[in-house]
């Protein structure tokens, strides 16, 4: 078919993409709404009615739709109570509502809606797409190894709560009990945590696609092994705006979700010499204990280097009284734009909680690490940073599972000093080559956007 022809047919596909309401979620699939688009399919972004107000911009040409998940006032809360409610609640108000929604949107005459992409947290959404007759693709926003993890624990094939101290499951390297997604080792405590994430494949084996936010080479092995479970498993990754990946889609602005956009950490960056400032961010969640945050405050004030550190606002409090906010040394934001700050020369290390969209920018942007994971999928994306792509260190705990002062100077000496942080450096530049021609013209996750676009033609 001619290019335009095909262009034309698929202007009248239309794929409804449902994200998940938080931002790690959100952005990702917006990213790949845009990829779609890009093929010249028409795309619906759908969140809740609670998450809507907390999208800054989108593309003018993604329509945005909401749903209700059932807690249109106040949003899921993020405890593990909070889990347990949501599967339930989002389960019936969601189909209901995505239903509705479908309804709506099917009866505009100039296209039809032939695809729904939900966010693996919204397992229901498959049987939504089905009920109308349409194709129903799950988005896993997290990496393989941890998607395969949770899939073994689905099948029963990996029981909780864990007895062993070393796992060899099929195409993954060893992991030991503190590489494994914390919510397996606090099952006993938290049950709901890890339910919420094995629900994820609930009904995976209906889905006409499964796509996930990764590139071959990252998740090579364990992509081989699932493509034999699910003949239509395709990586898609990494989901990353263009602006900073591939010329081909280079767009002028950003798009999504931003908490503050705080330009005043650019103007500091300029000016400091290349490679010389650590950049430290815990992501958009997670939350340090008081220790933890003092040592981590007292560990950048004495290292060598410059320092910029984002605290979040509702984490402030938990900085030392005398801890200056901003010197020439050091500068503590309540949030950056962190791609521009990775994207950044004077950046010469990222201390990172390791949540799966920091550990894509990092690696897209070419910055080794010093891994500190906090929780959830965070302890499993440290050990392969560490161990298997080999683009940074993961900071050792003491017994109380603290990260000391003098742990963090060393580490950030050994990245940005030593030998072995040319290595490293070295190492996520090849990641960040392959990375850019996963996603490039004729790269694997492109072809696997196109193939997945055309799927509208048919
Ligand atoms: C959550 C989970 O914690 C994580 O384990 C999972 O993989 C995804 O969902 P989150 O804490 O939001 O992740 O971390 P991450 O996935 O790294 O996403 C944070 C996003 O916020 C990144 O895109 C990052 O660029 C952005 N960010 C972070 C900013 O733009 N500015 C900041 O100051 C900090």
């Amino acid at each position: 078919m001619e290019e335009m022809d095909k262009k034309k047919m698929a202007r009248r596909a239309h794929c409804v993409v449902l994200a998940y309401p938080l931002q790690g979620h959100i952005n990702p699939m917006l990213q790949f709404s845009k990829l779609l688009e890009h093929q010249g399919v028409r795309v619906t972004l759908v969140t809740t009615r609670f998450y809507y107000n907390n999208l800054k911009r989108i593309p003018p040409s993604i329509a945005l739709e909401t749903i209700s998940d059932g807690f249109d006032q106040g949003g899921p809360t993020h405890d593990a109570e909070g889990h347990k409610a949501y599967i339930v609640r989002s389960r019936e108000v969601g189909s209901a509502s995505l239903a509705e929604l479908l309804e709506k949107l099917g009866r505009s005459k100039d296209d039809h809606v032939g695809c729904v992409v939900y966010d693996a947290f919204f397992p229901w959404a498959q049987d939504v797409a089905k009920r109308f007759g349409i194709v129903g693709a799950v988005f896993l926003t997290q990496n393989m190894t941890v998607n395969s993890i949770y899939y073994h624990v689905h099948l029963g094939k990996l029981r909780v709560p864990l007895t062993e101290i070393e796992f060899s499951l099929p195409a993954m390297p060893k992991l030991q009990l503190q590489d494994m997604p914390s919510f397996l080792l606090t099952y006993v405590e938290h049950p709901y945590y890890l339910d919420f994430f094995v629900n994820q494949f609930s009904n995976i084996d209906k889905a006409d696609w499964v796509l996930c936010n990764t590139f071959y080479e990252l998740d090579k092995e364990v992509a081989d092994w699932i493509t034999k479970i699910w003949p239509k498993f395709r990586n898609i990754g990494p989901n990353i705006p263009s602006m900073f990946l591939d010329k081909h889609y280079k767009d002028d602005q950003d798009y999504g979700v931003e908490q503050f956009e705080d330009e005043e950490c650019l103007e500091w960056l300029e000016g400091k010499p290349k490679e010389s400032v650590v950049y430290v961010s815990f992501g958009s969640l997670a939350e340090l204990g008081g220790e933890q945050m003092e040592e981590v405050a007292y560990g950048l004030k004495e290292c060598s280097r410059y320092f910029l550190w984002v605290v979040r606002a509702s984490e402030e409090t938990k900085l030392p009284k005398d801890f200056e906010k901003k010197s020439e040394k050091g500068l503590v934001v309540t949030w950056c734009s962190q791609l521009r700050v990775l994207a950044h020369e004077a950046i010469g290390c990222f201390v990172t909680h390791c949540g799966w969209n920091s550990t894509l920018e990092t690696l897209c942007l070419g910055v080794p690490t010093i891994a500190i994971p906090h929780w959830s999928d965070q302890t499993t994306n440290a050990k392969l940073m560490a161990d298997v792509w080999k683009i940074g260190i993961r900071a050792p705990v003491d017994e109380n599972k603290i990260v000391q002062r003098e742990t963090l100077k060393h580490c950030i000496r050994e990245v940005m000093e030593n030998e072995e942080g040319k290595v490293l450096k070295n190492n996520v530049i090849r990641w960040k080559t392959l990375a850019l021609r996963a996603v490039a013209e004729g790269g694997n996750s492109y072809k696997n956007i196109v193939q997945f676009a055309e799927s509208f033609l048919q």
